[in-house]
């Protein structure tokens, strides 16, 4: 998985189809295969921050912890020598912590009216699940939470052992003395690759006959180049608070920009499903309510807050210790000049 370049040239006025036919072509069948790609800005209504949003995102909020650079707490490279800033926030990125939003429980009403065709999501915080869409219409392509392996030897390691440590917000290492290596989720990170699944998988984008993009930046690849491969001719619809990739560039191409929910709940009131949407929501999120009850913790400010202060600790010690010796240095150095110069 690669960061990619924002080179993208989008036309000031790229809305050039429009919402209603997308609504008119699914309500009289002439859309029935719906290819989906989301990304973080589908579960920003959960409580959870996206990636990129200036302020509000992950990576400028992580700047307390001074990463190399943001990305770096989800490098394969990086997290192998310092595993401790990813582990301190997992618990509040924990999918335990969250219950689907609407948007999520559009995607299951459009699975359930048998107009999903597939799912490629870039998140691994599995409110898919949550929401009722079937696993077999959805492709995780950045990995979940589901298991995990020590990322050096890749021995499994129990889910247990892995929830108490996401827990505490401690490293979990390899249960073999003599590898030590830090145990990470089966999420994709930078510089590795996505589940060999998505070659085949990508292929099914052509045969949509619509598709929708949510919430995502398109920033990643390779799941930033699904869109150009849907056919020629059919329509794109982006739902997303800004313009993306590049969308705008074909004439069939709309753009809804603003929250995602807002956009599932417009396009339920054309296609006169928001009462049953609304129903589909609030039984997934009362489902996953009981759950919530015993998994409350600590917010994702919270936990970078902490682990920025256990760096300046340990940053203040080594200080403190520089200073130790350097005194120590200059009253040698003060107490040997006092004895004049010798000579042997
Ligand atoms: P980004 O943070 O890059 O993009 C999220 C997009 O959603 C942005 O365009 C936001 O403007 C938009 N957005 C945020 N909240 C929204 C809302 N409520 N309604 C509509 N749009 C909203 O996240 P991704 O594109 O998912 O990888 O990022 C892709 C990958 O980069 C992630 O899977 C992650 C990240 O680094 C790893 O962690 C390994």
């Amino acid at each position: 998985m690669t960061e990619i370049e924002a080179t993208e040239s989008i036309p000031s006025t790229s809305t050039q189809g429009d919402i209603e036919s997308i609504a008119d072509n699914i309500k009289n069948g002439h859309i029935s295969r719906i290819v989906v790609l989301t990304g973080a800005g589908i579960s920003t209504s959960a409580g959870i921050p996206d990636f990129r949003s200036p302020t509000t995102g992950l990576y400028d909020k992580l700047a307390p912890l001074k990463l190399p650079y943001p990305e770096a707490i989800f490098h394969i490279s990086y997290f192998s020598h310092s595993p401790e800033p990813f582990y301190a926030i997992a618990r509040a990125r924990h999918p335990g912590n969250l219950k689907p939003t609407i948007s999520h429980a559009f995607l299951a009403l459009l699975a359930k009216k048998g107009l999903l065709h597939y799912l490629f999501t870039q998140n691994i915080d599995g409110l898919e699940e949550d929401a009722g869409i079937p696993t077999d219409k959805v492709l995780w392509a950045h990995g979940n939470w589901k298991s995990q392996h020590c990322w050096k030897c890749k021995t499994e390691y129990p889910d247990d052992l892995m929830k108490r440590a996401i827990h505490n917000g401690e490293v979990p290492y390899c249960l073999k003395a003599e590898c030590g290596g830090a145990i990470k989720p089966n999420v994709v990170f930078f510089g590795q690759s996505l589940p060999k699944e998505f070659d085949e998988k990508e292929k099914v984008v052509g045969q949509g006959d619509l598709m929708l993009v949510m919430g995502t930046s398109l920033k990643v690849a390779p799941c930033s180049t699904l869109p150009r491969l849907a056919n020629k001719g059919v329509p794109r619809l982006l739902i997303n608070m800004e313009k993306a990739g590049d969308f705008g560039n074909r004439k069939e191409d709309v753009c809804m920009l603003g929250p995602c929910d807002d956009g599932v709940r417009r396009l339920a009131d054309l296609l006169g499903w928001r009462d049953e949407l609304e129903t589909l929501w609030k039984d997934a999120v009362d489902a996953k309510e009981d759950v919530l009850k015993f998994q409350d913790g600590p917010s994702l400010d919270e936990c970078i807050a902490k682990m920025a202060a256990q760096m300046d600790a340990r940053l203040g010690i080594s200080k403190g210790h520089k200073n130790m010796l350097e005194n120590h240095l200059s009253d040698k150095f003060a107490q040997m000049m006092s004895k004049g110069p010798s000579c042997q």
